[in-house]
């Protein structure tokens, strides 16, 4: 007899520090609902999208736990899954969120050890908010559901998961990068998450050199496990059971990108910011407000260009957008600073009666206005000095309709080892050779711009989001995104043909 629960049994639970959807207070006292920013939101809602799964984390507000939660369940409906709140006073956030997660595993994950506070409070507020986010998933739970933890906010999850007594196949990913042993031995609680790390049965990353940072790590820093690779798995063996390590790149909603950006709305949207800047190549930033991303490199990499190579000044504009984030952590306060110190240093240096070299902008933009500027950008500046992925520079080839704009990539981002052979390729920390990148996408023929963008179109488009979660659920429960039901209600018609036609051309 078939044993296997009914599609319709089974639920996605996703867990992760933030919903996909931040609750800000109003000053009249109520609730306004908006889209979360970062990369993990963009690749997961998708996913679990008309599901009918769950999707588990903090709301992003510190008080009220009883409103946000009638909120978000009014909101349920809207996005296809339940959303439940993780509730996180101030105090906690402060200690767990800006403390340990954002000013330790952040900066630590991507090699900028000098940017950590190691503070003992950081840590005991971090166990305790990892054991909260295992009693909501442990409340009310299925023996078929998967549960998907994920991000370096929530790697001790599972370790209190298997105390409360959960069977359930767990797994991880990791967003960030993973740091090579040298680095990893500064936290002074290596050993603690190295553990509870592999306390999941699965835990994936994006690279293979994460995977081998990770696996070096157990293998030099775990003398009673047992390393072994199985294809393009490594079992780990500890305490007496199984966890496997695996590398999967994340990928994008390609198809979702595509046609949103060749919407009518969009469309005016290019035309206006293409006639604003008439005359000019656009070149495109796109950021959370982050030291990774290397955003003062870049501005000094754009004044460079214009220094070195005066018959550019007039015909090239920067447009820098920069998402709030993290406001609160000192350090990402003073980069606000020191951005826009940089861009008016720029602007009073070089413009003139008709041209402004920087168009800066901080805030969150509406998702027309970013899909305008992707599509109405020439070129592409995605310089992080570390990213786990990267997302944007995906984005950005999904939205090049026209198939002639050129990505200019760090060496250092995740996805560099997926476009790398199609983007140009540049060290973040060398201002000469992204300024003469610039110029030379600039002035690079059409064809040659064509080819390279189309492979790299083809390339996101081959390893979207669908691929990368349906090859994470094989390796993980030998299941696929389809064995989780789709709600009917929410299926929007879609015409796959027309889009692989786009996508052939
Ligand atoms: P990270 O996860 O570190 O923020 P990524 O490049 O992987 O970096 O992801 C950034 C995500 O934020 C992208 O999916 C992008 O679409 C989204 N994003 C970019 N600009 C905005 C914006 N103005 N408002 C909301 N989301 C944005
Ligand atoms: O992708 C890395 C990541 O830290 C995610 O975990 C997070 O959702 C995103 O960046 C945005 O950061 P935050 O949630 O701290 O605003």
């Amino acid at each position: 007899m078939d044993q296997q629960p009914h599609p319709r049994e089974n639920r996605l639970i996703v867990v992760s520090n933030r919903l996909p959807c931040v609750l800000e207070k109003e000053p009249a006292g109520n609730w306004r609902v908006v889209a979360g920013s970062g990369g993990l939101v963009t690749a997961l809602h998708p996913v679990l999208r008309d599901r009918g799964g769950v999707w588990i984390g903090w709301s992003g507000a510190v008080e009220d736990p009883a409103e946000i939660a009638e909120v978000l369940r009014a909101h349920d409906r809207d996005v296809g899954y339940e959303l439940r709140a993780v509730p996180i006073n101030r105090e906690e956030v402060e200690r767990y969120y800006h403390g340990y997660s954002n000013e330790i595993l952040w900066p630590l994950f991507h090699d900028l050890q000098s940017q950590c506070d190691f503070l003992p409070d950081y840590w005991h507020t971090y166990v305790k908010i990892n054991r909260r986010f295992a009693e909501k998933v442990a409340a009310d739970l299925r023996p078929s559901d998967f549960i998907w933890v994920h991000d370096y906010q929530l790697i001790d999850v599972a370790h209190h998961l298997r105390e409360l007594g959960v069977t359930n196949r767990l797994a991880f990913f990791l967003h960030t990068p993973f740091p090579p042993p040298d680095i990893f031995l500064k936290l002074p609680e290596w050993h603690v998450l190295l553990r509870s790390l592999m306390a999941y049965d699965f835990v994936g990353v994006q690279t293979q050199r994460d995977r081998h940072n990770l696996v070096h790590c157990i293998r030099r820093l775990l003398k009673d496990a047992h390393v072994k690779a199985e294809g393009h798995l490594h079992r780990v063996t500890l305490d007496g059971r199984d966890s496997h390590v695996a590398s999967f790149p994340i990928g994008i909603d390609f198809q979702d990108f595509a046609v949103a950006a060749a919407a009518p709305e969009v469309e005016s949207m290019v035309q206006a910011i293409r006639e604003h800047n008439r005359g000019s190549r656009l070149v495109l930033g796109v950021d959370r407000l982050d030291y990774t991303k290397g955003i003062p490199h870049r501005l000094r990499a754009f004044a460079n260009l214009l220094e070195r190579f005066p018959e550019v000044r007039g015909r090239v504009t920067l447009v820098q957008v920069v998402v709030p984030s993290r406001i609160g952590i000192p350090k990402y306060d003073a980069l606000k600073v020191h951005i826009e110190q940089l861009v008016s240093e720029i602007n009073g240096r070089y413009s003139s009666v008709d041209w402004i070299p920087v168009h800066y902008v901080f805030r969150s933009l509406g998702r027309d206005e970013l899909l305008g500027y992707y599509r109405a950008c020439h070129i592409a500046l995605v310089t992080p000095l570390k990213d786990g992925m990267n997302l944007v520079c995906k984005e950005y080839c999904a939205c090049s309709l026209e198939q002639d704009s050129v990505l200019i990539l760090s060496q250092f981002a995740g996805a560099a080892a997926q476009l790398g052979r199609s983007a140009l390729l540049v060290n973040p920390n060398d201002v000469e050779q992204m300024a003469d990148a610039i110029y030379k996408a600039m002035r690079m023929p059409q064809a040659d711009r064509r080819r390279r963008m189309r492979r790299l179109r083809r390339n996101v488009y081959e390893h979207d989001i669908h691929w990368w979660v349906n090859s994470f659920m094989r390796a993980v429960i030998d299941k696929e995104l389809k064995d989780f039901p789709v709600l009917e209600e929410f299926v929007l018609p879609f015409d796959g043909q027309q889009w692989s036609r786009a996508v052939e051309e």
